[in-house]
């Protein structure tokens, strides 16, 4: 079929009337806001994929507001978590949890909030990295954490327990441990080995190389997790693990997915047509990937900042490939 004009495109697939909240894309791919509000607007059963990478626990602040003291608001016991609208209330915000464990159970509850959109046979496909403990931790506005390139906050983490200096907190398994407890299926462990992680000043171990992008499917009622997968678009040699550079981010964002480690996961966990949620989305660089691979796709992002780039981002992409019909 030969190339439509633009003016022909335009004719034919007019955009529709803009949603409350829609993004300056022209259709509903973009939703401004807090993970925890935005999934109550999404439709029962409507999204074939889950692919997201939340902040990481004691990383970045992303331009958000947070409460440095808000230990002192809750009983400082890590193993009773205050719920995350009580927590945000008090000015906290994700990620930045004084406790390993506070930030699992929000991530874990914000993620849960999505189990009644996800589809019978769908997926969600979660990056998350790790944190090495320090009692006094820096906290990037949002460059790397550690290296001497953005402002940053410091702040005191309570130590007990197995929060130890220098301590490999495990956060990944810790998270993928409570999802499990929630009643998600694991499916997989991927591991992404990033070969050109930058020079750290620690002399007595190993750069941390490697990311985790965990797989879960929705436990059924009776029988075995049945869902949506399409081998033939793994990557070659169909393990689980995957060989990608980092490379800085996009818009000032320093957090960016690679499209080559995501696409594969897009092209095995959603039909095509499907539609694919990023509820962390950044940039919105899961979205665009989506729409390349002829899936529909819808971001939330919190920092207007973001949010803006991420609109930004669909809308030259739409420019280029057209409005996705939905
Ligand atoms: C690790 S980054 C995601 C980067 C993204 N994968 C990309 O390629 O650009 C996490 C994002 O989640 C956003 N965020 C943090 N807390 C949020 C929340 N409660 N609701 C929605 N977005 C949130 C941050 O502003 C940040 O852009």
């Amino acid at each position: 079929m030969p190339a439509l004009s633009a003016r022909t495109r335009y004719r034919r697939f007019p955009p529709r009337r803009r949603l409350a909240g829609e993004g300056t894309a022209g259709w509903d791919t973009l939703r401004e806001g807090d993970a925890y509000d935005l999934m109550s607007t999404l439709t029962p059963n409507s999204v074939d994929l889950i692919l997201t990478s939340p902040p990481y626990w004691g990383h970045r602040t992303y331009d958000q507001q947070h409460n440095w003291t808000i230990i002192k608001e809750f009983a400082a016991d890590p193993s009773s978590p205050p719920p995350y609208d009580a927590y945000r209330r008090k000015g906290g915000v994700l990620g930045l949890e004084p406790y390993p464990e506070w930030y699992v159970h929000h991530l874990v509850e914000i993620l849960d909030l999505a189990k009644s959109s996800l589809k019978a046979d769908g997926s969600m496909w979660i990056n998350v990295g790790d944190t090495y403990f320090a009692r006094w931790s820096s906290i990037r506005e949002n460059g790397r954490q550690g290296l001497a390139d953005h402002a940053r906050a410091r702040r005191r983490t309570p130590m007990g327990g197995y929060r130890q200096e220098k301590q490999l907190l495990l956060i990944p398994a810790r998270f993928a441990i409570a999802m499990q407890d929630r009643r998600w299926i694991l499916r997989n462990d991927l591991i992404w080995y990033k070969p050109n992680v930058p020079p750290r000043p620690e002399n007595d171990r190993l750069r941390l190389a490697h990311e985790h992008f965990f797989h879960f499917v929705k436990r059924p009622t009776e029988g075995r997790a049945r869902y949506y997968y399409n081998l033939t678009q793994v990557e070659h040699g169909a393990t689980d693990v995957i060989i990608c550079n980092v490379r800085p981010g996009d818009n000032g964002h320093s957090a960016t997915f690679p499209p080559s480690v995501i696409r594969p996961r897009i092209l095995t966990s959603s039909r095509p047509g499907g539609l694919v949620l990023d509820p962390f989305c950044g940039t919105g660089r899961a979205l665009t990937v989506a729409l390349d691979c002829g899936r529909r796709a819808l971001g939330f992002e919190i920092s207007k900042t973001f949010a803006a780039a991420a609109r930004q981002a669909l809308t030259s992409h739409s420019s280029i490939n057209g409005s996705p019909t939905e």
